[in-house]
């Protein structure tokens, strides 16, 4: 738990209210995180649903590792410290996505089950809705796929901990959706998160 280091400083309400917000919105802020090996398929899934909430009209933005660790997180590495603050950052940013109404689409890989429970201990406590999906892929088959080249420069030696390689993954123990990447479809991945999302009901006027 990173401890509060500014002292003096106070919560600020406004006016406008969440549920005021998530009635602009016609739709409830809610977290889905997406965790997985490299080359899972996290981030395409992500873009997927992205593109079909958009066509159902419905506000999301997508967080990506990668993305992430060009700007905000830019100061940061793949130790295990670097890698839970990366998490730790990224879980209060998506929370304030929550409470303004926006459906957080987050892919990373997130190894350490600690840091996840974490965030998704975060979200509980103010109220938020977070959905841990595990985009599950046997090593061999991520490797197989091996979209940027990492697991061959990992297994010659050129990247140090990288994760599955020299480095640990800890696969979720109750996630709320699991998602064989190398048995389904992207269409079937994307209808599971869609009617989840519509089953929830995160996708309708909030009341
Ligand atoms: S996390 O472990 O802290 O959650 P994150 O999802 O932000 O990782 O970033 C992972 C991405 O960084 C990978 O998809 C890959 O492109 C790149 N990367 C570079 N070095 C490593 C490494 N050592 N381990 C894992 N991913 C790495």
């Amino acid at each position: 738990m990173t401890e509060q280091k500014a002292t003096n400083v106070v919560w600020q309400d406004g006016d406008v209210t969440r549920a005021d917000r998530f009635n602009r919105l016609g739709q409830k802020g809610v977290t889905l995180w997406f965790t997985g090996l490299s080359g899972s398929g996290k981030s395409t899934i992500a873009i997927a649903v992205e593109k079909a909430l958009h066509k159902l009209g419905k506000l999301s933005y997508r967080l990506d590792g990668d993305n992430i660790r060009l700007g905000i997180n830019k100061n940061l590495g793949f130790s295990a410290e670097d890698r839970t603050e990366n998490i730790r950052r990224i879980g209060e940013i998506s929370k304030l996505y929550c409470d303004t109404g926006i459906i957080a689409l987050n892919s990373f890989i997130s190894p350490y089950r600690a840091d996840r429970d974490e965030v998704r201990q975060l979200h509980r406590d103010g109220g938020y809705n977070f959905i841990e999906v595990h985009v599950d892929c046997a090593l061999a088959c991520a490797e197989g796929r091996d979209p940027k080249g990492l697991y061959k420069k990992a297994r010659a030696g050129e990247i140090k901990n990288f994760t599955g390689i020299d480095d640990p993954y800890e696969a979720p123990l109750n996630p709320e959706i699991t998602l064989h990447t190398d048995e389904m479809t992207l269409e079937e991945e994307v209808d599971i998160i869609l009617n989840y999302l519509q089953e929830q009901r995160f996708l309708i006027l909030y009341r």
